[in-house]
């Protein structure tokens, strides 16, 4: 049965206010889907249901954040397109480590980093590929606005379909412990990592200024005003010879004029303009 106008429309404008997620016109199923087991855990016999409860629910309740966590697509894997990977390790932070040889510090930002296989894969790299930098002060932040995802990120636990993505037996054997069918990272590992809420489209807490954002497949689902305002601040918080990495569906082009665009092997990166 299709869900009435109504709440299909309350559910949309939740979504876009919440967090810019635009959810397309005739995408009922979609909204019913997501929602029906909430609805269960809530004693509601239907969505129908459970979206009157919803509406009645002050916002400060935490069911808008359980249905926000719903809504949210959160598919990720380890080294997710390897291309932006390969340009990191082969160029990216070559030239990073020469440039910041003064500093010793090295800084990414995994921007709606969902459960936390993109900031796990980079500091594998790190370490696999760059001993050099095992004195240097690391940071790899990950950040998301879904809680639940970022339980499991911090928790750095992977069942058996995830760690089967995207790793080889060699590093799930190096780097993580398996209890039964779940697999965690070693304490070497999470160290590296700091997994922090953050919803992209509200003010942006103080963040450092990162060598290398790395945000990908998230953009997709925005309009191209937040699009825009997000590009923006960005920008603000990149290193001028700053390096951002977008998804493969995703560009700066017609949105922000303040970016110049790289082709790395089969990867695109985009830099300040001006940046060399
Ligand atoms: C498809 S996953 C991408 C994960 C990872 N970046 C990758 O490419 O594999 C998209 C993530 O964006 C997060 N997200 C969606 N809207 C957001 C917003 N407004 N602020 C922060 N994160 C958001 C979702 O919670 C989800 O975990």
């Amino acid at each position: 049965m299709a869900l009435p106008t109504a709440d299909f429309e309350f559910v949309t404008s939740f979504a876009r206010r919440s967090a810019a997620i635009i959810i397309e016109p005739g995408k009922d199923y979609f909204v019913e889907s997501r929602l029906s087991s909430l609805a269960s855990s809530n004693a509601c016999s239907s969505v129908p249901e459970f979206i009157s409860l919803l509406r009645k629910t002050p916002p400060s309740n935490p069911l808008h954040n359980k249905v926000l966590d719903a809504l949210t697509t959160n598919e990720t894997f380890f080294f997710r397109d390897i291309a932006p990977f390969d340009a990191l390790r082969e160029t990216i932070i070559p030239k990073l480590i020469t440039q910041r040889a003064a500093q010793r510090s090295l800084s990414f930002w995994s921007a709606a980093s969902s459960t936390g296989q993109e900031a796990y894969s980079l500091a594998m790299m790190l370490r696999e590929h760059f001993p050099q930098l095992s004195d240097w002060a690391i940071q790899i932040i990950g950040t998301d606005l879904c809680s639940t995802v970022l339980v499991q990120a911090r928790a750095g636990s992977y069942n058996e379909f995830e760690i089967n993505r995207g790793l080889s037996p060699a590093l799930i054997k190096k780097y993580f412990t398996q209890d039964g069918k779940i697999w965690t990272a070693n304490a070497e590992l999470r160290r590296m990592v700091d997994f922090r809420p953050m919803n992209l489209i509200e003010p942006w807490p103080r963040l450092p200024l990162f060598d290398v954002v790395l945000m990908r497949n998230v953009m997709i689902y925005f309009d191209v005003p937040t699009k825009q305002a997000i590009l923006r601040n960005i920008g603000a918080t990149l290193q001028p010879q700053g390096s951002l990495l977008l998804g493969s569906a995703e560009t700066t082009l017609n949105l922000d004029a303040s970016w110049q665009t790289v082709g790395l092997g089969r990867a695109t990166v985009y830099q300040p303009v001006g940046a060399k």
